[in-house]
């Protein structure tokens, strides 16, 4: 393998040119400029590039490897060791979940991997017509607010399914939720609005997130009617960031007189309503199902969505349907960032959407979360006496109230202790309600018996410990 690689080596200097090339190398990999595990050019080919004897080489690779530095195995050449310490990786605030958790049977945790299949099919079909269709303009920078196609795509499909009131200008499309927050959170600094209101419970790295984002998040309680609005109100703050579909992590649904409430607190205070419907398509019981926030004053609500709960979070792909003034303040932020969202997964998703098979995705990703809950009310029944699935009628998850007196600290470590790993409901809440203790469970990702087996593990955990 003709491999290359880049040495600075002066020739008339009075450090030999083996100790030039070895303290280059070293520094290098010290600076985690050669990472660990990078296949190095044979002695013959960097001797040749450099213009150097062979020996030259063959001796400074060797005392590198004596040093510990580099590694060479007949066959495979020379490597950089791989178990350098490198600077530990930077976990994003939204996904860190607060140190090392240990590889274990059942991992019931919401976020990236609480995700039943991805539809391969489907989306290979799809990203293939596209790019077989591609134009040359759709391989330049797309435009920031998102592939045109797409946002009529999407203007079409949240009217129909979420009753968003949005033309396709008004939407925009962002990688994921997370870009949508970033730049609202930019947009009200910028805007002098120093505060926003988070439900409590809540997601806790978007509170983190907001926080870091130079905005003071505010907790507002929840109860099982959604947002408690009077309470938002006295905190005085003028924006607020709901999960009215599907409260996250209760599932609790915002009732008709709580969105009315809230509409009118922002319609009476000039508040702006940011609505995550991070599980939008998702609902599993039959009859109907509330509708988008948004649709009731579309002059107040940022409505946001993303596909990291329908498809995947790899996909970085989200949407914002924004008054018109407010989206352009949002592209204007966004321009000092970055350059759009990658066009080839745009126009993929826009044919997913266009051709009716996200619908049908939707359909079977609805029809196995229910399978999923069904087996996880069952579980509860059987193992879990006493205990309830609250907020059941959509999403990946599910909140399970305990019984009154359960020690929710205890049982999280003693499920951990039969390798089932579960966050309690503390882990979600700024003011902990020990009197209401519960487990929030992921259980879309599982099979059917893991289900049932993770719960029965919990319940061995309770009555064992
Ligand atoms: C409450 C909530 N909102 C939004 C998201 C999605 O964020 P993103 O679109 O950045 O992946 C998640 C994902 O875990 C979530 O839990």
């Amino acid at each position: 393998m003709a491999l290359h690689m880049a040495v600075e080596v002066v020739r008339d200097s009075e450090t030999s040119l083996t100790a030039q090339i070895q303290s280059f190398i070293k520094r290098e990999i010290s600076e985690g400029i050669l990472h660990p595990g990078t296949r190095l050019p044979s002695s013959r080919r960097l001797a040749h590039d450099l213009d150097v004897s062979r020996s030259v080489v063959v001796e400074a690779y060797g005392q590198l490897v004596a040093e510990g530095y580099l590694e060479a195995t007949q066959g495979a050449g020379t490597r950089v060791v791989t178990h350098i310490d490198a600077a530990p990786p930077v976990v994003p605030t939204l996904l860190d979940e607060g140190g090392h958790v240990p590889a274990v049977r059942w991992d019931l945790r919401t976020g990236g991997r609480n995700l039943p299949a991805f539809p391969r099919r489907e989306w290979l079909g799809c990203y293939q017509r596209v790019l077989q269709s591609a134009a040359p303009a759709d391989h330049d920078y797309p435009p920031l607010a998102g592939e045109p196609g797409l946002r009529a795509e999407l203007a079409r499909y949240l009217g129909r399914v979420r009753g968003v009131r949005a033309t396709a200008d008004q939407v925009m499309v962002v990688a994921g939720f997370a870009q949508a927050l970033g730049l609202l959170c930019a947009v009200l600094r910028q805007d002098g609005t120093g505060a926003l209101g988070i439900e409590d419970p809540g997601h806790p790295g978007q509170r983190q997130f907001v926080q870091e984002s130079g905005v003071r998040p505010v907790p507002v309680p929840v109860d099982e009617e959604g947002i408690d609005v009077e309470a938002l109100a006295g905190t005085g703050v003028s924006a607020v960031l709901v999960t009215p579909a599907h409260q996250f992590p209760t599932g609790a649904v915002l009732s008709a007189r709580r969105r009315e409430a809230l509409v009118r607190w922002a319609r009476d205070t000039g508040g702006l309503i940011i609505e995550d419907d991070y599980d939008g398509g998702l609902w599993y019981e039959r009859g109907p199902r509330p509708l988008a926030l948004q649709r009731l004053a579309p002059d107040h609500v940022v409505y946001a969505g993303t596909a990291s709960k329908s498809l995947a979070p790899g996909l970085r792909l989200g949407w914002l349907a924004a008054p018109p003034d407010l989206l352009a303040q949002l592209l204007r932020t966004r321009a000092r960032h970055d350059l759009g969202t990658e066009s080839l997964t745009q126009l993929a998703f826009a044919e997913l959407l266009r051709s009716g098979l996200f619908d049908r995705h939707l359909r079977r990703l609805n029809a196995h979360c229910r399978d999923r809950r069904d087996t996880l009310e069952e579980a509860v029944r059987r193992y879990l006496p006493g205990a309830r699935v609250i907020g059941r009628a959509a999403g990946l998850h599910a909140y399970v109230g305990l019984p009154r007196g359960t020690d929710e600290a205890a049982l999280v470590a003693a499920a951990l202790r039969r390798s089932v790993v579960v966050r309690g409901g503390a882990a979600y809440h700024v003011r902990p309600r020990w009197d209401a203790p519960a487990l929030v469970v992921g259980h879309a990702h599982l099979p059917r018996s893991g289900v049932a087996e993770a719960v029965r593990a919990i319940g061995e955990a309770r009555r064992l410990r």
